[in-house]
């Protein structure tokens, strides 16, 4: 089977941060941004640049310092949004306007009050701009899934004509299931005028389908999928990164695609962000939870040390959990200390390095063995930086 590869972009700095209670502020952005470059996405929507001032700045500054990932600016199909956008983005070594514009009846007719006809010409103008500006330019049709399907091409077609490579079909409200979204993107792939364009999905997860959503749209020939790290997003969330990419890899056999994402960086990303803006995940989450490489029951743990694949699909270690290793405790040295640091990926000064070290005796004191997670807590975000 031939294998082709996926693009990721990630939405967390923007469809992310708009889920309640995850909001970050301008360093935290750029941390996360930094991690994000780092994990391996191919596109970062840093944030809406005109929905506030310290959007715009946070986008203007992670364009400024991400080298080898696409830096995406959100902007509705308005000029004085795109314009903005592109301020913000226009320093990025490779920088992208993303506008969106609704194409189902019920956000027509009750949201933007406009007919058919006037979203065909408003996207043909907007898009337009937007080329004029920047070299990269992605359109959505907002709530892609609940629209009619010849006027979504309609549509996608003008905005392909207008000058963008990239077009997204998302499932705003996460309403559609597996095949619908499978015949969804097979029908616009088929369909369009020109297809020689990145066909990306954007799938919330309001049924709890959105990762089974994107991965029908990648084998129907989408190229970019859209997701967050931990699935957070609008309300349920959007589809989550780590599960995305750990199913194309885990069945490679089936799927026939890869990402360019460092998977032994998806933990450390996990980890990152629930610090950050101070959502955990749940226990039993896939991939990341904290469940999601332990063992129980006497017989699951006897066929994992007889044999790690009798109950293991996945390494711990290849999304970045190093769980066998020599266990930490409080006979354990600065050296040992410091050495797991880095092998978790953490680079510290020396100062930091005593300080933790300190902290790491104390719970010595009160905890017989320290993993990894303990370690993680320990440094905490002091530690995450190049
Ligand atoms: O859910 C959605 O439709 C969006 C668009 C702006 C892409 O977030
Ligand atoms: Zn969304």
């Amino acid at each position: 089977m031939s294998t082709r590869k996926v693009k990721i972009f990630d939405t967390t700095l923007r469809d992310g941060e708009q889920s309640p209670g995850c909001s970050m502020n301008f360093n935290e952005k750029l941390e996360m941004a930094r991690q994000l470059e780092r994990l391996g996405v191919d596109v970062i929507e840093a944030g809406f640049p005109v929905s506030s001032p310290d959007d715009f700045r946070a986008v203007e500054a992670i364009a400024k310092i991400v080298k080898n990932s696409t830096v995406a600016g959100l902007a509705r199909c308005v000029e004085g949004d795109i314009q903005r956008a592109w301020d913000a983005v226009r320093h990025a070594a490779h920088p992208r306007i993303h506008v969106f514009l609704a194409t189902s009846d019920i956000h027509m007719k009750y949201k933007l009050k406009m007919t058919p006809d006037e979203v065909v010409a408003r996207v043909a103008d907007m898009v337009r701009f937007a080329r004029s500006l920047c070299p990269d330019v992605e359109f959505s049709a907002e709530d892609a899934s609940r629209s009619d399907r010849d006027f979504l091409v309609k549509v996608f077609d003008t905005a392909i004509a207008a000058g963008a490579s990239t077009i997204n079909i998302p499932d705003t409200v996460g309403y559609s299931t597996p095949n619908e979204m499978y015949d969804l993107v097979a029908y616009v792939k088929a369909h369009l005028q020109n297809p020689a364009v990145d066909i990306s999905v954007h799938n919330h997860n309001d049924l709890g389908m959105g990762v089974a959503n994107t991965l029908e749209s990648i084998r129907a020939g989408a190229t970019q999928v859209e997701c967050t790290v931990n699935g957070i997003g609008e309300r349920a969330g959007n589809a989550a990164m780590d599960e995305i990419v750990m199913a194309l890899r885990t069945r490679g056999d089936f799927y026939g695609c890869t990402t360019g994402i460092n998977t032994r960086q998806i933990y450390r990303t996990s980890k990152l962000l629930s610090t950050i803006i101070g959502v955990g995940v749940a226990p039993n989450k896939p991939i990341v939870g904290a469940n999601a490489f332990a063992h129980e029951s006497g017989i699951h743990q006897h066929g994992v040390l007889a044999e790690r694949t009798t109950y293991e699909i996945m390494s711990p270690d290849d999304v970045g959990i190093y769980q066998n290793k020599m266990v930490l405790g409080k006979h354990s040295g600065k050296h040992a200390f410091a050495d797991r640091i880095a092998e978790l990926g953490y680079r510290m000064s020396d100062e930091d390095i005593a300080e933790a070290f300190e902290r790491f005796k104390e719970m010595a004191d009160r905890k017989k063995e320290i993993t990894d997670r303990d370690i993680e807590a320990l440094v905490g975000n002091a530690a995450i930086s190049d």
